[in-house]
């Protein structure tokens, strides 16, 4: 339960959460198109980490429960509930219910052991997703479809680079771009975690970690020759500040920039207009000017309420990608809910590849075990 804001994630991660004893959501309070989920798997997201200490756009009243998106069972429905049924193995859409969303279900997020959504919010798991790939799913896919498929029109044999790839929207961004047919080249600061991007189907990957007090290594003539001189076609980044503008100088001329995040700068956008680090990613206007560069703003939630018709063939294709087994979100971290601390805590401190989830029925491995 979150009770009060924080200034950063961990001041609120230490001072500002805790786990409380709740009653279990009670049907005689509850609609009759009302669904309550026993909670298997919960996804530690950035934006919980953003949410949690007042630094994101869209903040729920405290108290609330944090987790924007889980998956489970679904234990009780409503007299008029039609599309799924006790005992059915569900994901719950963030969009519509949980702190990401408007209205009644905002305060039932997934750190806890029920969730109560509406019946439009509940979706069966598609293909064979564990409940852990599950509450993985639409948020990040939909965010990598959204930049590169709705805003970078990436085309089959293009190059993308893939800036914070191993991060849970970086990775999903890979496995879009290469389901697309194009080719990855994905950036990060630790072989390790590299590693397995390129497991998981990144064509290049590039460390960009500096040497000595250096936070960031020059890396266009590597990506230069990665692409026969020419620079890449489309620029995915979820990073932000300097890595940013060295971007910029391995472009193809016309080349799309797609501004998805700034993990590297947590604090630019306060929300209710209190900027936190109003300079912290400034582009060269000489670089953009020059390169004829169409620099594109990716924000997938604010986006689909300002073109709510943008949704429907978007959370159709990722179902359908899911449902073929042509997408599996990787989950590199899981905790159980007394853990959540220490959850939240390696997702700051980006332990993590792809998810991080939490397990409210108390197993520390998989949930679906
Ligand atoms: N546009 C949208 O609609 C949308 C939707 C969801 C999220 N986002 C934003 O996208 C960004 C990434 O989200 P996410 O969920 O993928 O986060 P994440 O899972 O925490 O991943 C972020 C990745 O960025 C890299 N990174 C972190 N700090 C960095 C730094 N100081 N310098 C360079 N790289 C750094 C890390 O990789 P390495 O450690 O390997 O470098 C990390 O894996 C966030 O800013 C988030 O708010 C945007």
């Amino acid at each position: 339960m979150v009770r009060e804001l924080a200034e950063s994630p961990p001041e609120a991660i230490a001072k500002h959460m805790s786990l409380e004893d709740m009653p279990a959501p009670d049907p005689a309070s509850l609609g009759p198109r009302d669904v309550i989920v026993k909670i298997a798997s919960a996804q530690v997201g950035w934006v919980d980490l953003l949410m949690t200490s007042g630094q994101y756009q869209h903040l729920p009243k405290p108290p609330y429960c944090p987790g924007l998106e889980y998956a489970g069972e679904v234990a009780w429905v409503g007299a008029e509930v039609t599309k799924v049924l006790l005992g059915d193995r569900v994901l719950v859409d963030g969009f519509l219910a949980g702190p990401r969303s408007l209205g009644g279900y905002q305060a039932y997020g997934g750190f806890a052991t029920y969730g109560v959504a509406p019946e439009e919010a509940v979706l069966r798991i598609p293909g064979a997703l564990s409940f852990d790939q599950a509450c993985n799913l639409l948020g990040n896919y939909e965010t990598a479809y959204h930049c590169l498929v709705t805003r970078g029109k990436l085309q089959a044999g293009e190059t993308v680079l893939v800036h914070g790839a191993s991060g849970a929207t970086g990775l999903a961004a890979v496995h879009v771009a290469k389901l697309l047919g194009a080719k990855v080249i994905a950036t990060g600061r630790s072989e390790a975690k590299l590693a397995v991007v390129k497991e998981e189907g990144a064509d290049h990957v590039i460390n960009t970690r500096g040497e000595g007090d250096a936070t960031l290594r020059s890396f266009k003539e590597e990506v230069k020759s990665l692409t026969g001189g020419h620079g890449v076609d489309v620029i995915y980044d979820g990073v932000g500040g300097d890595i940013s503008v060295e971007s910029l100088r391995c472009v193809k001329f016309g080349a799309r920039f797609l501004i998805v995040g700034w993990a590297a700068t947590p604090f630019v956008a306060k929300g209710k207009g209190q900027r936190g680090a109003p300079n912290a990613n400034q582009l060269p206007t000489n670089l953009l000017m020059m390169k004829g560069l169409d620099v594109l703003g990716c924000p997938t939630v604010i986006s689909t309420v300002m073109h709510p018709e943008l949704r429907p063939p978007r959370l159709a294709q990722v179902l359908a990608w899911a449902e073929d087994g042509k997408v599996r979100p990787h989950v590199s971290h899981t905790f159980t809910l007394t853990q959540f601390q220490a959850a939240m805590q390696a997702k700051w401190s980006g332990e993590v590849v792809g998810g991080c989830v939490i397990h409210p029925g108390g197993k520390k491995g998989s949930a679906d075990a």
